[in-house]
């Protein structure tokens, strides 16, 4: 969604500004704008991509050594040149950029408009700067006091950074809902809206708190205040990414790259927690509260996306060797629909980004009912992370393509992890069984290279169904909630239409579709309820569907019923979705690059959803 980024120091501000905006392109955005002072303040902003700003820029006066910019995701007014940040007050002594949503801002804006305030753009955003700007002026105050007295008028979500023509040496960045990271370099400060923009001058960071302000000024010490005046101390971080992380490193999307980095990122998210000879299972983050687990009377966990589909995993999984009850919720339908819960409930979030806003108002509403909350994100320091009792981080290093692919895998590593843990204390293995679990585990990662190196097989495939209109994805147990992933990764980078169901559900309505144009794709490995699935896989056979089967090595059964196999190596039942999903992670791609799609950044997407 919405990106930010600024800059005060003694370089020219432009060129980090571009390079910040181009870093944040991955989060999705229609316009891109950017603010400087040198002497008068100046503005310049346009619909579209950052080249398209950058294209615009070409022959203006782009000094300066403070400044502001913005790429916007459309939430009030239509995605235009008007409606693009950064907005001016009506001094135009003030630019403001914003991420987030102010939703008292049409009384605010009524308010002002009796006040002789005329608006350019439809955004809450103007009217935030003008707020500002008008009780700075009538209440003589200094900007930071004129952003305090804003900001407890203010109903929503923000992080804004403001910067003034009065004050050079000067910005003003605050956080409610929405987050901000300032870099803190050796004699210049960044503030954005997650790390990207920042790594490549710094790895000391502070992250914003909820209602803080921050005085960000040439030369001097980062000081911050809370919206009540309340002085805080600026607690700094070292950032772990690596600026190479945030590269294609060669591939020609994040999303390829992201894919083929999955046997690095399972074995970092493993690294230090698993120890298959010893036979240990440990989770740092967690260790105080697996009693609570342990006793809990269920587990619920809530995301969105494809974390919410590795909730489902980690249902079965919880369920299958720890034998804890887990109930898995849509965090946008949890938050809003009165569920019964109480102090004997752990609630356990999980989220690549840490910032999706249904998942952080979910969390709100478990603990104002007294539930633990855990979590399990993949962006050190996100609001998520901060918002839970306790959790487990993913390591799995920046994903960046819009389509979640290694953070998918990650987090059902890390659930499979908890499982492990929770069986081991429960005593609900016996050791054996525990101990083949751990190497085979263990052994994922070379598998995974083992599923990447398919020969071409899924790019034939992607040429032989690129032109479809539907696709059915089919899995039965451990293999339902890979269906449903499969589904939601071709549908939103190559907009085909795709449904990820149970494969026996497929009698009860969706066989109805199956004809000789329906591409069918089973996960149907050699385990659990397989012959079931291979009746299944008969019935779509016996209506002309064209089946794509994704089987254990050497499987010969399903090889003689479907038009495509692809192999992936013999391991655990549990363990399948890992392998599994990174096909159907490659098939997705290869369609939508036949069909000319961005993949990196689909239309309407944005990587972290930050309204709800
Ligand atoms: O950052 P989160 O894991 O909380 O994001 C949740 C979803 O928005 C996300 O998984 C989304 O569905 C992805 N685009 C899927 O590829």
């Amino acid at each position: 969604m919405c990106g930010i980024v600024a800059y005060i120091g003694p370089k020219q501000a432009y060129p980090i500004l571009l390079k910040g905006l181009q870093r944040l392109e991955y989060r999705g955005y229609d316009s891109a704008g950017i603010a400087l002072l040198n002497g008068g303040l100046i503005l310049f902003k346009t619909k579209g991509k950052v080249a398209e700003l950058e294209d615009y820029l070409k022959d203006k006066n782009l000094k300066g050594t403070i400044g502001i910019a913005h790429t916007r995701w459309a939430t009030h007014g239509e995605p235009n040149q008007t409606n693009a940040h950064p907005h001016f007050s009506k001094s135009k002594k003030l630019a403001i950029i914003h991420n987030g949503i102010i939703e008292n801002y049409a009384a605010l804006k009524k308010e002002l408009t009796k006040r002789g305030y005329t608006f350019d753009s439809d955004t809450d955003t103007e009217v935030l700067i003008n707020l500002i700007e008008d009780i700075q002026q009538n209440e003589n105050v200094s900007l930071e006091e004129a952003v305090r007295i804003s900001l407890n008028q203010v109903i929503g979500a923000y992080a804004i950074v403001v910067l003034s023509q009065d004050n050079p040496d000067m910005l003003i960045a605050a956080r409610k809902g929405s987050p901000l990271v300032i870099g803190v370099g050796e004699d210049d400060y960044f503030i954005a809206s997650d790390a990207t923009p920042i790594i490549e001058y710094t790895k000391n960071v502070v992250y914003l708190e909820d209602e803080e302000v921050a005085v960000v000024k040439r030369g001097e010490d980062l000081q911050i205040r809370n919206i009540k005046n309340r002085k805080k101390t600026p607690y700094i971080q070292e950032l772990e990414w690596n600026l190479n992380e945030l590269e294609k490193g060669g591939y020609e999307h994040f999303m390829l790259k992201e894919i083929y980095e999955q046997p690095r990122s399972v074995k970092d998210s493993m690294r230090g927690r698993l120890n298959a000879q010893s036979g240990i299972v440990s989770l740092g983050g967690i260790v105080d509260y697996e009693d609570k687990m342990l006793k809990a009377r269920r587990i619920i966990m809530i995301a969105c996306g494809t974390s919410w589909h590795a909730g489902l995993v980690g249902e079965y999984l919880f369920e299958d060797i720890a034998r804890i009850p887990v109930e898995v919720e849509y965090a946008s339908e949890f938050r809003y629909r009165n569920p019964i819960i109480d102090e004997n409930d752990v609630v356990i979030a999980i989220s690549q980004s840490g910032e999706t806003a249904d998942t952080l108002a979910a969390i709100e509403m478990a603990r104002s009912k007294g539930a633990t909350i855990l979590g399990i994100c993949n962006v050190v320091g996100s609001s998520i992370a901060r918002a839970t009792d306790a959790g487990t981080y993913t390591h799995a290093g920046p994903e960046i393509g819009v389509a979640s692919t290694k953070a998918f895998t990650a987090q059902v590593t890390v659930l499979t992890l908890m499982a492990l843990r929770l069986a081991k204390l429960k005593g609900t293995l016996p050791k054996s069984r525990f101990m083949q679990l751990l190497n085979e585990l263990e052994a994922l990662p070379e598998k995974i290279t083992k599923v990447l190196d398919d020969h071409g097989i899924t790019e034939r495939i992607a040429e032989e169904f690129k032109a479809a209109s539907n696709f059915l994805y089919l899995g039965r147990g451990y293999n339902f909630p890979v269906a449903l992933e499969g589904a939601l990764k071709l549908k939103e980078i190559s907009y085909i239409h795709a449904e990820g169901y149970p494969a026996a559900e497929m009698k009860h309505g969706p066989i109805a579709l199956i004809d000789e144009n329906m591409p069918v794709v089973f996960i149907a490995p050699n385990k659990g309820i397989y012959e079931k699935v291979v009746s299944n896989i008969q019935e779509v056979k016996a209506r002309n569907g064209k089946i794509i089967a994704i089987v254990t090595e050497g499987d010969t059964t399903v090889k003689d019923l479907a038009d495509y196999i692809i192999e992936i190596p013999e391991t655990e039942e549990m363990l399948v979705p890992i392998l599994a999903s990174v096909p159907l992670q490659k098939l997705a791609y290869y369609i939508a690059i036949l069909r000319g799609c961005n993949v990196d950044q689909p239309r309407n997407l944005a990587k972290s959803v930050t309204v709800e």
